[in-house]
């Protein structure tokens, strides 16, 4: 019987974070949950992460890191997730509290400290960043890193730009470039072909349990707000494609490809560019890119982990 693979989650809750923790509860030995400020400011998302703990009482430490990016400017998606990043469901009172708010330094000891840690990192990369580059030694200590981030192809909240990379494209220029064994990337150009709708939300409320609830009221939202942006009540269900790459690789298929983020293009910062032309001289592939997800059994995968975390079997 194979082992879980023993992680750390890096997230931003947000409904799709949310998702990714209640499959990696299921599907990984989930070690640890850490926070940076994205889809909303940091004391919000670690209050989201923490909220999704409590009420799937989920026993895991929760550690806040990165307050703002390396180098740009805070950037949130309030438009998407709402101000505080969890719109929709009435969310119960928060009883938790954060384990600490040195998710960089947790992060360090966790992969001196433990042998075979993966790291999924569903939000912008600041955290990854200043760990490698407070303790480089880890970067290969670790089994590797699977990120929801970037796109072979369109943008989201620029034309050009996956809204984590986009957050802090320094970043992933430095984790990118920090030599990991193994580094998948969940682009947009994947995470398009898994999208939630009226037909999962509708089945993942079916389920009838507390944490079913919330989960569908996030989706509900998410699926409204949608609707307001794009005038279609459908959206990427983006975050859980980062865990599902490790615990259920079948779902996934991906090729070696060389990966860079640009930093400094007027209309294409943030932009991941994912070499398609093959193996050139001197262009040494850094990076496993998901681009084909059989979309219906991953969402099996999402129903059921809801609801065996949620206390209820199907
Ligand atoms: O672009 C989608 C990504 O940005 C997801 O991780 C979502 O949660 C937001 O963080
Ligand atoms: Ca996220």
């Amino acid at each position: 019987m194979s082992s879980k693979p023993k992680i750390i989650l890096d997230c931003d809750p947000g409904l799709d974070d949310a998702v990714a923790i209640v499959v990696a509860a299921e599907h990984t030995d989930l070690i640890g949950i850490t926070t940076v400020g994205g889809n909303a400011p940091l004391i919000d998302v670690t209050n989201n992460a923490l909220l999704t703990c409590q009420v799937f009482d989920l026993e895991v430490p929760v550690h806040s890191g990165a307050v703002r990016p390396l180098v740009a400017e805070p950037l949130h998606a309030p438009e998407v997730h709402g101000e505080k990043g969890f719109d929709g469901p009435n969310l119960p009172e928060l009883t938790r509290s954060v384990d600490s708010d040195d998710a960089i330094g947790y992060i360090i000891e966790s992969a001196r400290s433990i042998d075979d840690l993966w790291i999924v990192a569903t939000g912008p990369l600041t955290n990854l960043a200043m760990a490698f580059e407070q303790a480089p030694d880890i970067v290969t200590k670790i089994n590797g890193v699977s990120w929801m981030g970037g796109s072979a192809a369109e943008g989201n909240h620029t034309a050009a730009a996956e809204f984590n990379a986009l957050v802090d494209p320094e970043a992933v220029d430095q984790v990118f470039r920090a030599g990991l064994n193994w580094l998948f990337m969940a682009g947009l150009d994947l995470t398009h072909q898994f999208n939630t709708d009226d037909a999962l939300q509708a089945a993942v409320e079916a389920i009838g349990t507390p944490g079913s609830q919330m989960i569908a009221d996030l989706m509900a939202n998410y699926l409204n707000m949608m609707d307001n942006i794009i005038g279609v009540r459908s959206g990427g269900l983006h975050d859980p494609c980062a865990v599902l790459a490790l615990t259920h690789p079948d779902l996934i298929e991906r090729s070696m490809r060389h990966v860079v983020c640009e930093l400094d293009g007027t209309h294409t910062r943030g932009m991941t560019l994912v070499d398609q032309r093959g193996y050139r001289d001197g262009v040494t592939p850094n990076v496993h890119w998901g681009h084909t997800i059989k979309s219906d059994a991953a969402k099996q995968v999402v129903i059921s982990s809801v609801a065996a975390q949620s206390g209820h079997q199907l």
